[in-house]
């Protein structure tokens, strides 16, 4: 099969969702159409005290969740899919944010029950920053949620996003009957069993079921629908600019397979990426990736580093020798490896959209660029993303002030937390993108530095960068703390929505910056 082939196979994806939304049996059911897994429960099971397959690092072990994003790759039908696991827990972290600017595009899985909730809208920001196709599966019909086309408002309203629900639920809980699929044209019986009873839309008409007090306003939201409603453009959907709404239950296995098929048609083969000198095609022959993510100790008898690299082009094959751009420096790719869950796999060769683990000897960064050719090319997918909530940090010790420093300066690198100096005091202030990233921290300089920390809570922070140095700092104060970052840059982290607008109000010339706004990433 020649590359373009290959290319065009690539539906490298990630599922979004606020946790319990059904992220995690969702993703079951598509590895068992997959045939990766053969029976359900085996992915998940918080419950029974089996852990999931990702679970690689102690703490998550210790509670039940997956620090680690992983992935899982498989064929499907003609497709070569690779799904990107993003942590679904409520405190998820940095690493989920930068897991999304690996994917072509993206599942967002909603309770219809409960409607778009928080971080489903913080997920969505980022996969609209990136400006990539979202798909949407609205779950649990099999239990009473709410009106669909409430649920679709929520969409257009909550997250400023079009939608076009390719079918349509008859009733739901108790009386939910099934799906009329728009896009086949069908109508799919819900008997509960798994099993989908699929007829054409006439059948559908003379069947005992068409006098169903459900099916009659069905139609009408469906008239409704056809005149009032979005139209299908798939060019929109490739921009992100208009969702495809899917209805079912991933419990029940209602829905999803239907969802998948045409998901996987329509999904984004690789796309062109951004680099310093302009976009590169995933077609071009040169071998060129980014690391996306490094995860340390995956193997703590080892003590080995992984960086996640994400092909951008050309092909890889085991052995080949890549320059790392920031550093000028070649290195043989002889350890790499693909995943599923905790079995890794010796892979040796790779196309763009696949996902690969390098063995990392400590020379890699969260956002380097491999390239396999002469050329320099620099990736600019990963922005640094804003960190929500601060704590001041200190060593109990100072005799142990060395490891404190060590440890830091590599987890910082790492991209495990961000770093931040209090201008005024000189003061350590850690900065994470959700609480689990602290607890990790403490764990690791504990685990790994012997180090034994102490936190100072500052809370949730709205910080805002500054691009010039500040004239006069003594406007800045505890409401609103001027901060360098890691690269010296200046920041201030505002308390509340309220502090923020009374200081653009007061200080109209001073320019602040929201990275999660700022689209071009060499703003900064
Ligand atoms: P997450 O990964 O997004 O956090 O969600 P997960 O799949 O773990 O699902 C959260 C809960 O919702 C689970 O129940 C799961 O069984 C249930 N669920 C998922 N999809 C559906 C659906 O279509 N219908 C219904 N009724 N429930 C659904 P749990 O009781 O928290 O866990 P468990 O005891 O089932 O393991």
């Amino acid at each position: 099969m020649n590359k373009k082939q290959q290319v065009a196979e690539r539906k490298t994806f990630a599922i979004i969702s606020h946790p319990d939304a059904g992220k995690t049996t969702i993703t079951e059911k598509l590895l068992l159409f997959g045939n990766v897994i053969r029976q359900a429960g085996t992915v998940k099971g918080k419950k029974s005290g089996k852990f999931a397959a990702s679970d690689w690092m102690d703490i998550e072990k210790k509670r039940g969740i997956s620090v680690t994003s992983s992935v899982m790759s498989f064929p499907y039908e003609n497709f070569h899919v690779n799904i990107l696991d993003t942590p679904g827990h409520e405190d998820f972290s940095e690493d989920t944010y930068r897991t999304l600017t690996a994917v072509d595009s993206v599942v967002m899985v909603i309770d219809s029950t409960k409607g778009v909730e928080p971080q489903t809208i913080k997920l969505f920001k980022v996969c609209r920053m990136r400006g990539i196709p979202i798909f949407t599966f609205m779950n649990k019909l099999d239990r009473e949620g709410k009106e669909p086309l409430e649920l679709l408002s929520e969409l257009e309203e909550v997250l400023g996003i079009e939608s076009y629900p390719m079918n349509w639920p008859v009733g739901m809980g108790k009386n939910f009957l099934g799906i009329i699929d728009r896009y086949n044209e069908e109508f799919v019986h819900f008997t509960g069993d798994e099993k989908e009873e699929k007829m054409p839309l006439e059948q559908l008409q003379q069947s005992e079921l068409k006098d169903h007090p459900q099916l009659q306003s069905t139609e009408e939201e469906l008239m409704l629908l056809d005149e009032a409603g979005n139209q299908f453009d798939e060019e929109k959907v490739m921009k992100g600019e208009l969702t495809p709404v899917f209805f079912g239950s991933a419990l029940a296995n209602f829905g999803v397979h239907s969802f998948f098929d045409t998901f996987v048609k329509f999904a984004s083969p690789p796309k062109p990426r951004k680099t310093d000198d302009g976009l590169v095609s995933p077609e071009s022959e040169t071998f060129s990736g980014y690391i996306f993510k490094i995860q340390a100790n995956m193997n703590p008898a080892h003590r080995d580093r992984i960086a996640f690299l994400r092909v951008c082009s050309g092909k890889f094959e085991r052995g080949m020798s890549v320059k790392i751009t920031r550093t000028n420096k070649s290195i043989k790719l002889n350890q790499t490896q693909q995943f599923l869950a905790a079995s890794r796999e010796t892979v040796d060769e790779a196309y763009p959209g696949d996902i690969i683990g390098i063995y990392d000897p400590n020379i890699y960064q969260i956002g380097d660029t491999l390239v396999g050719g002469k050329e320099s090319i620099q990736y600019r997918e990963l922005p640094q993303f804003p960190s929500e909530m601060f704590r001041k940090v200190r060593v109990k010790n100072v005799m142990k002030s060395k490891q404190f420093k060590k440890g830091i300066e590599q987890l910082v690198q790492e991209g495990a937390i961000q770093l931040f100096k209090q201008d005024a005091t000189e003061d350590i202030i850690l900065g994470a993108v959700g609480l689990l990233q602290f607890e990790v921290f403490e764990y690791r300089m504990k685990a790994e530095y012997n180090v034994d920390i102490e936190f100072t809570m500052l809370g949730d922070k709205l910080p805002r960068w500054l691009p010039e140095p500040p004239e006069n700092k003594n406007i800045y104060d505890s409401r609103n703390i001027l901060v360098k970052d890691r690269y010296d840059r200046y920041a201030v982290l505002f308390e509340s929505e309220f502090t923020l607008r009374f200081f653009k109000d007061k200080y109209k010339d001073i320019e602040l910056i929201d990275l999660l706004e700022s689209n071009d990433y060499k703003s900064l």
